[in-house]
């Protein structure tokens, strides 16, 4: 039993609701869970985009089908091949023998790699720009590489402007029944948006850089991603996010203390700083503990915000595991144009302060408040100065 969701009048949504999944790519944490999405335009030539994760198979196969209505399925059209999208590639060939799959060379030789077939019978080869005529509808195909694999390409059609995004302008959580962004008044969406973004395609912010420029040019009336809620007005809303995310830009002027602390010192002096930043009139200041939020709401809060407050431990002369792995992370996913203050803590060696420097030493246009500030395992009137000195010129950078 399906209920069809009609996009444009010839195009429906028949994707799928993960509400099960606790971690995507299984690191990531979706309370709300996530949806697999999937498009099916019912042309001159019916043609299907991407398909679902495959322990979703089943309901996927049923929503297929009911729009099919008995008609052929004609073409697939692959824009990537994480197997969230390409599982269930395999079983809508079985069950339909005479369908063209409609990819790259790249995701033919991954589709190899994946399932051991090549469909040479049934590949149908496109490039960027090339155009695939569906009688009433035709698709251009633009090129995506690394957002967020190699092989990623999107589609437009030419006649109805919709704009098939794959993974870009996706977001956690389950879609609630309603599948379009402006029937739903959700304040967690850009939050979680900047959360998928940052930490699965952040790294690769030139690449989407890139792809925008191409995209920014086409009269778009609907994003369709393979993730979360279709676009059909507003799009500057997500656009505009996109373009300060890709370029490292601060979403807003704001400040993000991130402490370790394993018996509460370090985490004091976090707290005393973050009252100091209120008595100075700035609002929304956020702490967190990093053994307490995980690291992806902390990277993304990095996305968000124009200044990071890092206090943390000296920990057997090294990092302490949870900074060391939140610094990794920023490593990894470029960030870029951020001012950091550093506060360290050790009982007989605090060196934090150094060690996070170094790591962060890759990182362009990072600037740090000087004086970092160090605590030999608790604060002094010495500290509080310094704390006071540091909350001045965070609150004249805001
Ligand atoms: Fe939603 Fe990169 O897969």
């Amino acid at each position: 039993m399906f209920l069809p969701r009609m996009i444009t009048k010839d195009l429906y949504y028949v994707g799928v609701n993960d509400r099960k999944t606790r971690f995507f790519e299984n690191y990531i944490p979706i309370n709300d869970g996530v949806s697999y999405n999937s498009y099916l335009l019912m042309a001159d030539k019916t043609c299907l985009f991407d398909t679902v994760e495959i322990c979703f198979l089943k309901e996927f196969l049923a929503n297929v089908q009911a729009v099919l209505n008995g008609r052929e399925l004609d073409y697939l059209v692959i824009h990537h091949m994480e197997p969230d999208h390409c599982a269930s590639i395999e079983e809508i060939v079985l069950r339909y023998p005479n369908v063209k799959i409609v990819a790259n060379l790249q995701v033919f030789r991954m589709i190899e790699q994946f399932f051991g077939e090549d469909y040479k019978d049934r590949a149908h080869v496109i490039r960027e720009n090339d155009i695939l005529d569906l009688g009433n509808h035709h698709l251009k195909f633009i090129s995506a590489i690394m957002v967020h694999w190699p092989e990623v390409m999107m589609s437009y059609d030419l006649d109805t402007k919709v704009l098939f995004s794959a993974d870009a302008f996706g977001c956690f959580g389950a879609l609630p029944g309603n599948i379009f962004k402006d029937e739903v008044d959700d304040p967690s969406f850009f939050s979680e948006a900047r959360r998928y973004y940052s930490n699965i395609v952040g790294k690769y912010g030139v690449n989407v850089v890139n792809v925008y420029k191409k995209i920014s040019t086409l009269d778009i009336k609907y994003i369709c991603p393979l993730h979360s809620y279709i676009w059909r007005q507003d799009f500057d809303q997500i656009m505009s996010k996109y373009v300060k995310w890709a370029t490292y830009q601060a979403e807003e002027k704001a400040v993000v203390i991130a402490y370790a602390s394993m018996y509460g010192n370090t985490k004091q002096a976090a707290e005393v700083l973050a009252s100091m930043l209120a008595e100075k009139g700035i609002k929304n200041i956020k702490v967190y503990d990093l053994s307490l939020t995980d690291e992806t709401y902390i990277i993304s809060e990095i996305f968000r915000a124009s200044t990071l407050i890092l206090a943390s431990p000296t920990y057997n002369l090294g990092m302490y595991p949870k900074v060391e792995s939140l610094l990794n992370a920023m490593v990894k996913l470029n960030v870029k144009n951020r001012v950091v203050g550093l506060i360290e803590n050790g009982t007989w060696s605090p060196k934090s302060n150094s060690m996070v420097k170094e790591k962060l030493a890759s990182l362009e246009n990072i600037t740090y408040l000087e004086p970092q500030i160090s605590i030999k395992s608790s604060i002094t009137e010495q500290n509080i100065e310094d704390l006071a000195h540091m909350a001045t010129l965070v609150s004249e950078l805001l």
